[in-house]
């Protein structure tokens, strides 16, 4: 059955209805259960955003205290999972790794079920829990050391800032991270999260779906995109260089990192916090000159592409953030995960309730009644 044409990429499909959060690509409007991020984002913190992204409700400070202390007790990874990643080559990229951790977790629980509230629970807090200490316990073995247990005195983005660099962060470092995964904990059906809705849909685990979304994310055209803007800014290198590098890349018709959205086709109101957040992080620690070089970037881009609805989207600031934050640049994509893991269990939880398997149908442009050939008379 046939219900509409083709559209590449389901641009403009519907693939779901949810209460989850709603972007406004025109007026550049993100809401998560109905809250403005502009917000969460001033208000909030990840876990309490995760919690009402995934339980549909601002928890109360019971529930709050009850979550954040349950994730507390799930952060250590089995060390079978640390003496896997032990075998990991230390070239190889952190998205990788991590893919590969998220669906081993998989082999220590118990699989699929999926109608018991409880399992949904533990999944839910395992899975936040353990994916940053997979990616700061990573980041040090590859690096030869070995990785540090998990502090439950610290909150979470300190936690995982802590396992990172082995120092309790600066505390303002730390809220300006934890404000950066509450940005990016959420986004419709962008393509990672279509990719966990549809593997949910076939009921197998959580941590497949994860394991699913997180393959996905790590593309250059999603979730890679604010790696790559650190890298294009290195190629810039100055202020100066800025326009002759825009009018390059339109001639080109290369894509500039760090521009451009599906829906927004205006800048996006991440953008526009995360950009705010690091002027505060300027103004405290000291002026970076890759910032200038963006800002000149972005006025240009605009100039240039505005006409086009292509402006500043989540990634194009989110790694001058992590970069002057020490944060290794291959560790910003595996970042983004963390956050959108919250996402990605919301709409796993979301799929289950109204579940229906993913199976569109295709409009078949190949040939028919083709004879076959044998080996030896083929040309
Ligand atoms: C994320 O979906 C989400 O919500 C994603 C996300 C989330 O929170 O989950 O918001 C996170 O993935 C943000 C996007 C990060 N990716 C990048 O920054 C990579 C660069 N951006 C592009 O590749 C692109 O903008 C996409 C992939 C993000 C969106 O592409 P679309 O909607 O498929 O747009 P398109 O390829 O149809 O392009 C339309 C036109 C084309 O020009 P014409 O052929 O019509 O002349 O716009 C041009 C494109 O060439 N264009 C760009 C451009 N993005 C689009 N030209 C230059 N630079 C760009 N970045």
């Amino acid at each position: 059955m046939t219900v509409c044409e083709y559209q590449p990429g389901l641009e403009g499909i519907p693939a779901a209805r949810s209460k989850i959060s709603y972007v406004d690509g025109q007026k550049g409007i993100l809401e998560y259960q109905g809250i403005p991020i502009e917000q969460l984002a001033a208000q909030s913190n990840f876990l309490e955003t995760a919690y009402l992204l995934i339980w549909g409700e601002l928890p109360s400070k019971a529930a709050l205290e009850d979550f954040e202390q349950d994730v507390r007790d799930h952060r250590r990874i089995k060390y079978r999972i640390r003496d896997m990643m032990k075998c990991f080559p230390e070239s190889g990229h952190p998205m990788d790794a991590l893919q590969a951790c998220a669906a081993a977790l998989g082999l220590f629980y118990s699989r699929r079920t999926l109608d018991d509230p409880d399992y949904v629970w533990e999944a839910v807090v395992r899975i936040l829990a353990k994916i940053p200490t997979m990616v700061a316990a990573f980041e040090l073995m590859r690096n030869g050391n070995d990785p540090v247990t998990p502090r439950e005195d610290l909150d979470y983005a300190s936690n995982f800032l802590y396992m990172l660099t082995e120092r309790e962060p600066d505390p303002f470092a730390a809220q300006v991270f934890d404000v950066c995964l509450t940005l990016h904990a959420e986004h419709t059906i962008n393509a990672s999260t279509f990719s966990a809705m549809v593997t949910a849909s076939t009921l197998t685990d959580p941590y497949a779906v994860v394991a699913s979304a997180v393959g996905t994310l790590a593309g250059p055209l999603h979730g890679g995109a604010n790696e790559e803007v650190i890298s294009m800014l290195d190629e810039i290198g100055s202020v100066e260089n800025v326009r002759p590098f825009v009018e390059q890349a339109i001639a080109n018709k290369q894509r500039i990192m760090g521009f451009g959205h599906r829906v927004y086709k205006v800048k996006d109101p991440r953008a526009t916090i995360l950009q705010q957040l690091a002027e505060q992080l300027f103004e405290k620690g000291g002026s970076d000159p890759y910032y200038e070089i963006a800002v000149e970037l972005e006025k240009v881009v605009e100039e240039k592409l505005g006409h086009k609805g292509i402006y500043a989207n989540v990634d194009f600031y989110s790694g001058l953030v992590y970069r002057y934050l020490g944060i290794p640049r291959d560790l910003f994509t595996p970042i983004f995960t963390m956050a959108r893991v919250a996402g990605w269990l919301a709409h796993w939880k979301e799929q289950l309730s109204v579940n229906r398997i993913f199976r569109p149908t295709q409009e078949y442009v190949g040939v028919h009644n083709v004879p076959y050939v044998p080996i030896e008379k083929r040309s």
